[in-house]
């Protein structure tokens, strides 16, 4: 949704603006732009488009030189940059950020939304002011030369405070000023905003990783907070000025871990790191026959006392709560209610200091998610957070965190995130089952064994990713894929309908296996292709019917099963087998086929399998 990165320092700006917006793409890929300060002027170089086409006017320009990071010229040592997830006006020139305010002499970048800029920009034009985008951004800048001459005395902190007290919505903010040529400002509410510490040289970036190749160093900022940086000094005050002492936190995780490492995909890439991933985040929870997680904050009378759980999540996420809503059901008997976290907030939901809220998030930002979280503490629910970006808003809210050890996801479209979230369900619903006395001590020895063999189950999978790539290659033309199952396999099936669409473009849906005949079932005809997973054993002679009622009608049906269910092939046109894994466990492995066949079809039809079109990784809007 948007990133921003800054950078003041010693150093040639522009090559690590760049490259900072290149390690933000992730987030939206419309336009992008850059702000720097040259001769007393705000130059700002932005275009439609992929950050390459930002890259070659740079380089036209002369402000980079061809071919390799270099610049041409070194007389920029500060700048501002944004990528941009087009919200208020549709992408091109005009709308992409940095935004000018009226007499050219300040400059912003933005992430967020504006929320009452139709306001802000009707006061503004009655003052004088005139607007060349469409945007909600532009009103920021605006509104900050407005207070720079009107009643702050041409002080740049001031006029940014005092705008800020005027807008409502969310942000994170970059803003350089000509009267200041050596000071960059920024701020942030509800939207991810990081500065990097360095030695004569400091940066702001949305996240982590983008300048993680220049320092470990990193000072998360805050909700209602303004930073104001030069290259030998960053400060920290609240929106009502008040300095702000906090230290910085040291990363210890490596910047190669967002690096594509060989594959053509981040995603494929990521697919393969699940393996690693979901032992990373079982294993060290482990210990002498034990979950252990630290510091966990119920205890068996509070969860005995829960009237019901809530899990409440987006997209990919969502559907890995709607996995744990089986599983918690199954073992610990307490309803599980799951919401979309946009609709959570606005539904008035029953939810009170009896309540469990179980927060899913790989980004740990998305602005629906944190929106519903912050709406659930504040009836009084317990709030247990399974979030993978470590310091990330969500993270630092939540009563407790449950980190997924998933590494970073670069791929617009989630995987390996998503099986980290299943080990995590799985490690809290073992957990608080043995705690109720839900399940013998034994029985919570046996998941704990069962879940240590998921990652070499998953490796097995990976190995045989051919078949799955064969398979693609015979659909890829598909115009509508359905996907099938009962119980955790329609849990699964949601989150393979979800992937195939936002990569591939085809238009998908997923369906309990007995819900078809009751109106979708119209839609299949000779060729349409099915996907079913059929893991569930105590469910395969209801799903053998549903087969059959869709080849009846002419439907292709591919089966994803385990090894020993030998019945499959004889219904399904085709089978891809995964290892014997308990039921309860499937879909963590039985997921990898699925976002492999997405992958391969996305590959197939040439579209863009790392930035899908229309879409963003981290979504912090509502
Ligand atoms: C789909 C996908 C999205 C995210 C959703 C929530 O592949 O990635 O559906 O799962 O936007 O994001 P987080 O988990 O960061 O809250």
């Amino acid at each position: 949704m948007c990133g921003i990165v800054g950078y003041v320092g010693d150093k040639d700006a522009l090559p690590i603006l760049i490259r900072g917006l290149k390690g933000l793409e992730y987030r939206g890929y419309d336009s992008s732009g850059v702000a720097f300060i040259q001769n007393d002027n705000l130059k700002v170089i932005k275009k439609k488009g992929r950050i390459k086409i930002l890259e070659e006017m740079l380089t036209a320009d002369g402000y980079l030189s061809e071919g390799d990071d270099k610049p041409a010229q070194s007389d920029i040592h500060m700048g501002i940059g944004h990528t941009r997830w087009a919200t208020h006006g549709a992408p091109s020139d005009e709308n992409s950020h940095p935004h000018l305010s009226e007499n050219g002499r300040i400059c912003v970048v933005h992430n967020g939304i504006i929320e009452n800029y139709i306001e802000l920009r009707q006061l503004l034009t009655e003052k004088g002011y005139t607007f060349i985008s469409e945007t909600d951004t532009e009103v920021v800048a605006h509104l900050i030369e407005y207070h720079f001459y009107f009643d702050c005395n041409q002080d740049i902190f001031a006029s940014v405070r005092e705008a800020l007290l005027e807008i409502e919505g969310s942000y994170a903010l970059g803003v350089l000023c000509t009267d200041f040529p050596d000071l960059m400002i920024a701020a942030r509410k509800d939207s991810p905003l990081v500065v990097g510490i360095g030695d004569h040289e400091n940066f702001v970036a949305s996240d982590i990783p983008a300048i993680l190749s220049y320092t470990r160093e990193i000072l998360i900022v805050e909700d209602n907070e303004i930073i104001v940086l030069t290259k030998k000094d960053v400060k920290l005050y609240s929106v009502h000025g008040v300095l702000i002492q906090r230290d910085p936190i040291h990363i210890d995780w490596d910047s190669e871990a967002a690096e594509k490492g060989g594959y053509e995909h981040f995603m494929m890439k990521e697919m393969s790191e699940e393996p690693k991933a979901v032992r990373s985040t079982v294993a060290p929870r482990l210990r002498n026959g034990k979950i252990v997680l630290d510091q966990f904050p119920l205890s068996a009378e509070q969860i005995r006392a829960a009237r019901n759980i809530h899990i409440v999540a987006c997209g990919t996420a969502y559907h890995a709560g709607c996995v744990g809503k089986y599983v918690i059901e199954k073992l610990c008997r307490i309803p599980v209610i799951v919401d979309v976290a946009s609709e959570f907030r606005y539904r008035d939901p029953l939810v009170d200091n009896q309540t469990i809220v179980i927060i899913i998030s790989q980004s740990g930002e998305t602005l629906d998610t944190l929106a519903a979280m912050r709406e659930a503490k504040s009836r009084g629910a317990s709030i247990i957070s399974i979030v993978n970006v470590v310091g990330s808003s969500i993270s630092r809210e939540a009563d407790y965190v449950m980190y997924t050890a998933a590494g970073p996801e670069i791929a617009v479209a989630s995987t390996k995130a998503y099986n980290t979230q299943l080990a995590c369900m799985y490690l809290l619903a073992f957990e608080m089952s043995h705690l109720i006395g839900k399940i013998s001590d034994e029985e919570y020895r046996t998941y704990q064994d069962k879940l240590l063999e998921i990652p070499e189950m998953i490796e097995k999978v990976l190995e045989s990713r051919s078949e799955i790539q064969r398979f693609a290659s015979e659909h890829f033309n598909a115009d509508s894929i359905f996907f099938i199952g009962r119980g955790l396999d329609y849990a699964l099936s949601m989150e393979a309908s979800l992937k195939l669409k936002e990569i591939s473009y085809i238009h998908s849906e997923a369906y309990p296996g007995g819900e078809l005949k009751h109106g979708t079932i119209a839609l299949i005809e000779k060729g349409t292709l099915v996907v079913c997973p059929l893991t569930q054993d105590s469910l395969m002679d209801k799903m053998i019917s549903n087969i059959q009622e869709v080849r009846a009608r002419g439907a292709v049906v591919l089966g994803i099963t385990t090894e020993k269910q030998t019945r499959a092939s004889e219904v399904c046109d085709q089978v891809f087998y995964i290892p014997d894994v308990d039921p309860l466990l499937a879909p963590i492995v039985a997921v990898t086929p699925c976002q492999l066949f997405a992958y391969y079809m996305s590959v197939y039809k040439g579209c863009d399998v790392d930035k899908p079109r229309n879409l963003a990784k981290s979504v912090t809007v509502e």
